[in-house]
């Protein structure tokens, strides 16, 4: 099984801790969605196929019109078969949307959404320079909850001056829509944002890492006891409504990207990644060249890579397949590196599965890059 990403790159407002690739120059769009198929007609050898997901993101793909979302799904489904029950998600951002616009994007064949809230009260919304207030919030998940059995909420956790009972009352409300699936996020100082230029200036103090840790602690009791499932780090779902897309990314299945900035995996050691800019994208794509650039991973980098995205999910990280995948010397060396996590009880070994216990998870990126393997 694989996946079908597209990039879709351009926002009506730059957010402030944002550094995915978007432009707010908004003029080029219909030429990027001729680009994505003449994108997909240039990779038709590579394309997947058999697909279970189809993923619009961004960017804000909110801006795409539902003839245009049409248009692009019928395409794909022209060269590749689509699995029954795929999942095929849109990113909508709160200002883009009206409940006849989501009804409509149902009509052209997405079935789930993605709702980037990030927060519901209107002071931390402005503080990140989203565009929208916390009415449109809550009117998007209103609407979303009518029309979509499968949606997903994404909240930022962390945000400078929050309090533990301001971030749970933000989930609290969330949960009371009966969202199947919540991605949730610390705020990251990403460089070259407003907001890393607004901390290393001393415009904004960043929380203290012990209450960031207190919101996600708060966070975790609360799904659990709203019978999530906290399937990664960040991700939690009522069962069954795991996300494809994120699962599929976890566990090393093969994706295809399409746009500018687009990752793509083969599902074996290659990776590739389209040019970040969305001239240059556009040009090369005009003149039937791929702007791409691709690397195969060593081993020891595909170990590592294992071990970082294993350890955030439930799955957590088979020693079995690390002798299938990368030989026995990977297997003892892992057993002997995690000796110092075992005794401080951070992770537990469920038969051959070393997972991250509970007291463990917030440190989980900390425990990965410890026992990664530095050189072959
Ligand atoms: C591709 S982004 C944005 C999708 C959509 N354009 C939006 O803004 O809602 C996906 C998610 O990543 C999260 N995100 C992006 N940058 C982040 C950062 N610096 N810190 C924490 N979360 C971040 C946000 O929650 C966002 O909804
Ligand atoms: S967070 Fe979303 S809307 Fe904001 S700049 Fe990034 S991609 Fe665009």
């Amino acid at each position: 099984m694989a996946g079908l990403y597209f990039h879709f790159p351009f926002c009506r407002q730059a957010c402030h801790y944002c550094n995915f690739h978007f432009s707010t120059q908004l003029k080029h769009q219909k030429e990027m969605i001729d680009a994505f198929e003449k994108e997909m007609q240039l990779r038709s050898e590579e394309l997947p196929h058999q697909l279970d997901s189809v993923y619009f993101g961004g960017g804000s793909p909110s801006l795409l019109s539902p003839q245009s979302v049409e248009r692009l799904i019928v395409g794909v489904e022209k060269s590749n078969q689509f699995q029954e029950n795929i999942e095929i998600t849109m990113e909508v951002n709160p200002d883009d949307v009206s409940y006849q616009y989501l009804k409509d994007l149902q009509s052209a064949g997405v079935n789930r959404l993605s709702l980037g809230i990030q927060s519901l009260l209107d002071s931390e919304l402005k503080l990140m320079n989203r565009i929208h207030n916390s009415d449109q919030a809550l009117k998007s998940i209103e609407w979303t909850a009518l029309l979509y059995d499968n949606f997903s909420v994404d909240l930022i956790y962390g945000i400078p001056y929050s309090t533990l009972s301001q971030w749970m009352s933000n989930l609290n409300r969330i949960l009371s829509f009966d969202p199947p699936h919540l991605s949730t996020y610390a705020l990251t100082v990403e460089p070259q944002t407003v907001l890393a230029h607004q901390v290393k200036n001393k415009k904004i103090d960043l929380l203290d890492e012990e209450w960031v840790k207190s919101q996600y602690d708060g966070l975790v009791e609360r799904m659990e006891e709203a019978n999530f499932e906290h399937y990664e780090f960040s991700n939690f779902s009522k069962p069954g409504f795991n996300s494809v897309n994120n699962s599929n990314y976890w566990k090393g299945v093969a994706y295809i990207g399409i746009g500018p900035a687009a990752h793509s995996f083969d599902g074996r050691r290659k990776r590739s990644w389209n040019v970040s800019n969305n001239k240059k994208y556009l040009k090369s794509i005009e003149q039937g060249v791929l702007p791409s650039s691709h690397e195969n991973l060593k081993t020891h980098e595909a170990f590592n890579e294992y071990l970082m995205t294993g350890l955030r999910t439930q799955w957590g990280v088979s020693l079995h397949k690390i002798n299938q995948l990368f030989g026995d010397h990977y297997s003892s060396y892992l057993e002997k590196q995690v000796e110092d996590h075992l005794i401080d009880q951070r992770v537990f070994w469920d038969g051959d599965v070393l997972k991250v216990s509970k007291s463990g998870k917030f440190l989980t990126d900390g425990i990965a890059s410890d026992l990664f393997l530095l050189k072959n």
